[in-house]
């Protein structure tokens, strides 16, 4: 039976790990609820198939996006159905690690305590952002060096620079991957009166986005629908045209990094000159994104080997020394 896990419930996907066997769930945080009763009668990807089924009754929604934990009931049961998947059900009197983005508020760290607790929870205990990654990347977090994280997710970006197990300096943008996919929708319905699905925009952003210049530029065929008949359509998208779109966004994350490094202590804003940036998060997959922030920061720039998993596997790390970990303040245990 699995008795500790760690959880990182972010607004675009939802991770959990257990000790001895890495990562168990990794699945897009969306629910499939009906329109009428707002029930939940799926939760992860079978989603997009309990809508696909009966798509009048069923919808399918990203719950965290725009509000962390705004619906007890939904994080109840995602958090639930979590613990059922990595076999660590409430006959085990799981004990949680949660990662939890720095801009949290208090209010929704409890919300998100009680949830947990509700959902068979036995023990809650947190973790920042920004550590978890940082020790997900196997950085140096409790030495007295300065270590840089960027963690590029689904509705935000977290800057940090970690020197002995804490934070020195962080910026929170509210910019990340669903942003993207917005300023892709927007670009086809400008530029070729066109609509797609949020699904289609991920895709091309993926495929084809980038955050400076590729190597060779690349084309994409989209299939959507014409705005003004409904008629399906057809066009060919260039990288470049993505990039440009996806600019402001770009922008955005850089300046985020900038104003970071500004407000680093000068010796370890050296120390982060000299070890350069990691980037992590779903969203430091973008192509050419770690280019971008070394071109504007003059600094080297390493994408993490799991970006989207950084942060639940530095939980799992903390994990593994709890003790340890709460002595040193970098987790913290909820009262129940
Ligand atoms: N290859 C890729 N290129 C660009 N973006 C990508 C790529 N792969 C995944 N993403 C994006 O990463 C985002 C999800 O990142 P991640 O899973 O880290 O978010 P999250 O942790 O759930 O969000 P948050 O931390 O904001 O709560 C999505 O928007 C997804 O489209
Ligand atoms: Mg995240």
């Amino acid at each position: 039976v699995t008795r500790d896990i760690a959880i990182d419930l972010g607004t675009a996907s939802t991770l959990a790990a257990v000790p001895g066997r890495e990562i168990v769930v990794n699945e897009p945080t969306v629910v499939a609820m009906e329109r009428v009763t707002a029930r939940v009668v799926a939760v992860g990807r079978e989603s997009w198939k309990a809508a696909a089924a009966d798509p009048e009754r069923v919808q399918v929604s990203w719950p965290f996006r725009n509000a962390p934990v705004s619906d007890f009931a939904v994080t109840e049961r995602i958090i639930a159905t979590v613990l059922k998947r990595a076999s660590a059900p409430r006959i085990t009197k799981p004990r949680a690690l949660f990662s939890v983005p720095s801009a949290a508020t208090e209010v929704e760290r409890r919300a998100l305590e009680e949830a947990a607790f509700a959902a068979g929870v036995r023990d809650v205990w947190m973790i920042g952002e920004p550590l978890a990654a940082a020790l997900g990347a196997g950085l140096p977090i409790g030495e007295p060096r300065g270590s840089c994280v960027v963690d590029v997710g689904g509705a935000a970006t977290e800057v940090a620079v970690i020197s002995m197990g804490g934070v020195v300096a962080q910026h929170h943008v509210r910019v990340g991957g669903f942003d993207m996919d917005d300023l892709v929708q927007r670009l086809l319905r400008r530029e070729y009166g066109m609509a797609v699905g949020e699904r289609t925009a991920e895709g091309i952003k993926t495929q084809i986005g980038s955050a400076s210049p590729l190597e060779e530029e690349v084309k994409a065929e989209v299939k959507g629908r014409e705005i003004d008949t409904g008629a399906p359509k057809s066009i060919i998208i260039t990288s470049e045209e993505v990039r440009a779109a996806l600019s402001d966004a770009v922008r955005i994350i850089v300046e985020a990094v900038r104003q970071v490094l500004s407000e680093t202590p000068p010796e370890l804003a050296h120390d982060v000159l000299d070890n350069g940036i990691t980037l992590c998060g779903g969203g430091g997959r973008l192509q050419g994104l770690g280019e971008r922030i070394r071109l504007e920061t003059s600094i080297p720039v390493r994408v993490t080997d799991r970006p989207g998993e950084t942060v639940a596997l530095g939980a799992l790390k903390a994990l593994g020394s709890l003790d340890a970990m709460a002595a040193a303040g970098i987790v913290w245990r909820r009262s129940a």
